[in-house]
């Protein structure tokens, strides 16, 4: 299809795609749930898994996202239609972008909210809150956010109006300016801040605990959690990559442009647990504390650093726009359908599919307080809905989205869609993909069901 049909704009430069994804990827996955999940699952094994999930399981399943998107430029929902009005796909097919787009769609819910406790750490980093804070200071400022509803209510709010007026742009232009300075500065940031978190901490323990691994430590539990981490920090299975694919310029290599993504959402998560982790061991907080884990240290940090309350403010900002950047990709699935199949302005889709998350996300943060009960499984709300998506829904869509591009799309289709003198990278994809990704995603996600 000629770029010049394209109903939302191609990427005035083929590196936008790949800010603009890696902006989809780094955020509060990498800063926020990565080390927690690290630390649950015990350290090193679970990086070891995770780096091969993410080369065999998370970049094929990115590029075949991205492949897709790109054949026949429109949004997910349309692309399958699309095709099956070409006899190349059954209409039934239709189910995964759907699938992908409910489960982006329940991950802003609960995405939104922990953003939120990003502005309200944002809005304590300004005021100076974390100066000499102690241990218990930081414990106690984690308590009493998730005891305030309101609080909770507010910054949920402002980020969710955010994420509706930024999606409500087109997104060729609402991006570009932002990820072109977010990355740089994060990266630079976290490289500044986890080399002296590592000098005022203890690096040994946290270099021994993240990089040492024994075979006894892999358990299909430790395997499913590292494969649905690695499909969340990714952005895959929730139709964000593929909508973006769609906006991809003709003339970049898809695996060159997913393997740099990749890389760089590895490289955001590594410094990110060498940030936390060693003021996690050196003030004895517990590894398995779970979603408090990075919102307890980071204040310790930043309380005992010179110019803290300045590189608090710069850190926290910078959290906030990564939270950002990834949050409009998990709308852009919906909003470009609406648009492009009903004709809604965008910014009224934006606004009519935000309002629906802002409600669920009421539901979502009150069971942080007044509506803490187990609701099923042992889980409250939150954490239903995090286990569903990450558990669930994520390798679900992963493995038929996998499915349906190495069984069901011609090979021919998908090799004219990469650039010819990458044919190495073609085979490699095509052969893990086919061999690899989804048979692995299958056994993994099966046995940790049944809980093998
Ligand atoms: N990859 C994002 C992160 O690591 O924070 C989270 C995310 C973005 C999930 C976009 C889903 C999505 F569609």
């Amino acid at each position: 299809m000629p770029e010049s049909r394209c109903l939302q704009g191609i990427w005035s430069s083929p590196w936008i795609f790949i800010f603009a994804a890696s902006g989809s990827a780094v955020g509060l996955g990498n800063i926020w749930k990565f080390p927690y999940v690290l630390g649950q699952n015990g350290g090193g094994a679970f990086l070891l898994v995770y780096c091969l999930c993410l080369l065999l399981v998370g970049l094929p399943v990115l590029v075949a996202e991205v492949a897709l998107g790109r054949t026949v430029r429109s949004n997910p929902v349309d692309t399958v239609n699309d095709l099956s009005e070409r006899r190349i796909v059954h209409k039934a097919w239709v189910i995964v972008p759907w699938l992908a787009g409910i489960t982006g769609f329940l991950i802003l819910t609960f995405y939104s909210v922990i953003a939120g406790w990003s502005i309200g750490y944002l809005e304590r980093a300004i005021s100076g809150d974390f100066q000499q804070i102690t241990q218990a200071g930081a414990v106690g400022m984690f308590k009493g956010l998730l005891a305030n509803p309101s609080e909770m209510l507010l910054w949920h709010s402002v980020f969710m109006a955010l994420v509706v007026l930024t999606v409500g742009q087109s997104v060729t232009r609402g991006l570009s300016a932002l990820v072109r300075i977010l990355l740089p500065a994060l990266v630079v940031s976290l490289l500044g801040l986890s080399a002296y978190s590592m000098v005022v901490g203890d690096m040994s323990k946290t270099l021994e605990f993240m990089f040492g691994w024994s075979w006894q430590d892999i358990t299909f539990d430790v395997v499913l959690a590292a494969v649905g981490m690695a499909l969340f920090s990714l952005s895959v299975g929730m139709g964000a990559m593929f909508a973006y694919g769609a906006y991809m310029s003709k003339r970049m290599s898809i695996t060159r442009a997913c393997g740099i993504v990749v890389g760089v959402d590895l490289l955001v998560a590594i410094l990110a647990g060498l940030l936390i982790f060693p003021l996690v061991f050196s003030f004895q907080i517990d590894v398995q504390a779970g979603p408090s884990l990075t919102f307890v240290s980071l204040p310790i940090i930043f309380g005992g650093l010179p110019g803290g309350q300045f590189f608090a403010s710069v850190f926290f900002a910078l959290l906030v726009i990564a939270a950002l950047t990834s949050a409009i990709s998990m709308l852009e699935l919906f909003v470009a359908w609406l648009h492009e199949k009903f004709y809604i302005a965008r910014l009224k889709a934006a606004l009519l599919m935000g309002i629906a998350v802002w409600f669920i996300g009421i539901a979502v943060l009150l069971s942080f307080n007044h509506w803490d009960s187990k609701i099923m499984f042992g889980l409250n709300f939150f954490e239903l809905l995090d286990e569903l998506t990450s558990l669930i829904l994520l390798p679900v869509v992963a493995i038929l989205l996998s499915i349906l591009v190495a069984w069901f799309i011609p090979r021919t289709m998908l090799q004219n869609e990469m650039i010819t003198k990458q044919i190495s990278h073609f085979e490699w994809w095509y052969g893990t993909l086919k061999y690899i990704s989804i048979p692995a995603m299958m056994v993994i996600t099966l046995a940790g069901w049944i809980g093998v």
